[in-house]
């Protein structure tokens, strides 16, 4: 007698949230995976559903993903990576393969909910020196060409994630906004081509990167809880970059004649670890302080409806490129192993706060560490910890970082024990020259460092063990190499 009240009571709590979601908004995220050892796709499309992601956003298209997500009533964006924009803007032929291949047959074999193709990703970085100027909106012409062909092009938009930087203000009043000089035709005409094709204008802001680019950025006003660094607009008034950074592109698109034109955030996040300012507490603060107006439907002063946004990112990377810098690696809710890092409120389930990846698979509990009988004045030190950090992730050793309190055998024990783990714990792993290192069952983590045990390589595993036969012999022969004299 007493079940059926509690239960009708749940059922209540439950239809009361589905109305308060209205269906098309809610929040989405980034899955990438440029990782060493990725979580298991099902295990991923899981975690998506126990959070209510109603929306992920991806780089590629890669098929064990798209299986993965086929019926699982989350809506999804495929992405065509960089390097495929030159052959997509040369032939319609390539257009219509790709669409086939990687939209079409999700689309009906797998009932996969596709919505968007991300055609490049931020092409226009002026990292890349042009290289994509003049191949995307011929790309983008040919993958419209071939959903219509397809008969997807309802159903299914193009759009070109882009950084901030195509846009700016000479003042830093938004309503000075306007497409960057270099490219303001270019962009013209792309915002033309969404516009008739209904597609919206995708583009990734980082409030993070504004504070790591400038070391007297109003710390504040990065966040959204208030800042005494407040621009006022002509009576609009920014509290945080984000608003300002947004509104400068709804000025651009306004003063161009497409005022209306719909934004999509591709990306938006704080990363975790690999400088001072990216930590635990301040990527809370951030996210929370945004999915808080998410939750609340609240929009920025020049778009009063709520931001159609996907988190960056799902899971942390350890395969990326550090270029950027070392805090690239972290930008994950969740760690590599789909542990979470901190609490988060997305206001999308009736638990409302964010839960850690189910049943995942672990390698054995033992960590490599520099050998108690070695010393750190020992001349192979030096090579081995550079060694070892030129193939592992050492981006969590610098100045204000998570392990930057440890003393120097720490440093050395993070070192290799990250190679270790990176190298699935072979023996041969933590064999490093002159006896330094030896493994141990005793956890080395201390506080807010941890020594990290990595996940079963099960994509790996499924690939065959002839990779890592390779990686073996590669260790041994590097190793090889530094106990010659
Ligand atoms: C489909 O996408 C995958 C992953 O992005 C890519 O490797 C493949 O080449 C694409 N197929 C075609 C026909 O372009
Ligand atoms: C861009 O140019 C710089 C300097 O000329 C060069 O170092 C870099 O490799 C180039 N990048 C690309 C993506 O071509
Ligand atoms: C934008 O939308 C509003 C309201 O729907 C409409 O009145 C206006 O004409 C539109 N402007 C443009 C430039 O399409
Ligand atoms: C530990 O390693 C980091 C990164 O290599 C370095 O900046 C730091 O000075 C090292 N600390 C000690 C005590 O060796
Ligand atoms: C390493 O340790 C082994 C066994 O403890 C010992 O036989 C060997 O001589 C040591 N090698 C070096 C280079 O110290």
């Amino acid at each position: 007698m007493l079940m059926a009240p509690l239960k009708s009571l749940g059922f209540m709590a439950l239809l009361l949230l589905a109305l308060l979601i209205s269906p098309g908004s809610g929040i989405g995220v980034n899955w990438g995976t440029q990782a060493t050892h990725p979580l298991p796709p099902s295990t991923v499309v899981q975690m998506l559903k126990d959070n209510g992601f109603q929306k992920v956003k991806l780089f590629d298209a890669d098929a064990s993903i798209l299986k993965a997500l086929s019926k699982s009533g989350i809506q999804v964006m495929v992405g065509i990576p960089n390097d495929m924009l030159l052959s997509l803007a040369n032939s319609v032929q390539a257009a219509e393969d790709w669409v086939a291949q990687n939209v079409s047959s999700h689309v009906s074999a797998n009932a996969v909910d596709i919505r968007y193709v991300a055609v490049g990703n931020e092409p226009f970085l002026e990292t890349y020196n042009g290289s994509y100027v003049g191949l995307t909106l011929p790309a983008l012409g040919n993958v419209q060409a071939a959903l219509i062909k397809a008969g997807l092009a309802s159903q299914v938009k193009v759009t070109v994630p882009l950084n901030a930087d195509v846009y700016g203000s000479s003042t830093n009043l938004p309503s000075d906004g306007d497409f960057r000089s270099d490219i303001h035709e270019l962009m013209l005409q792309i915002v033309k081509f969404l516009n008739d094709n209904g597609a919206p204008f995708t583009v990734n802001i980082y409030p993070y990167i504004s504070l790591y680019n400038d070391p007297n950025f109003p710390i504040d006003f990065g966040f959204f809880d208030g800042s005494s660094s407040a621009i006022n607009d002509g009576g609009r008034v920014y509290e945080n970059v984000f608003d300002a950074n947004h509104d400068t592109l709804v000025w651009a698109l306004q003063k161009n004649g497409y005022g209306n034109l719909s934004i999509i955030v591709g990306e938006i996040g704080w990363p975790t670890d690999g400088d001072k300012n990216a930590n635990l507490k301040y990527a809370q603060r951030f996210n929370q302080g945004f999915m808080s107006r998410v939750m609340a439907g609240k929009g920025t002063p020049m778009r009063s409806s709520p931001v159609d946004a996907y988190l960056f990112s799902l899971i942390d990377e350890d395969a990326k490129s550090i270029k950027p810098g070392n805090f690239e690696l972290h930008w994950g809710l969740f760690y590599l192993d789909g542990q979470l890092k901190y609490p988060l409120r997305l206001g999308t389930t009736s638990s409302n706060g964010l839960v850690s990846a189910k049943d995942v698979r672990y390698l054995a509990k033992k960590w490599c560490v520099m050998s108690p009988t070695a010393s750190v004045d020992d001349p192979q030190v030096g090579p081995s910890v550079s060694y070892a950090c030129s193939h592992a992730d050492c981006t969590s050793l610098g100045y204000g970082t998570s392990c930057g309190n440890l003393d120097s055998r720490g440093n050395i024990s993070y070192a290799f024990n990250n190679y270790y783990q990176i190298f699935n714990q072979l023996d041969s792993a933590c064999m490093f020259p002159n006896n330094l290192s030896s493994v141990t069952d005793n956890d080395p983590s201390v506080g807010d460092c941890k020594f990290r045990i990595m996940i079963q390589n099960l994509i790996a595993a499924e690939q065959g063990i002839a990779s890592s036969l390779r990686l073996n012999v590669i260790v041994f022969v590097s190793l090889l190499i530094f106990t010659l004299p």
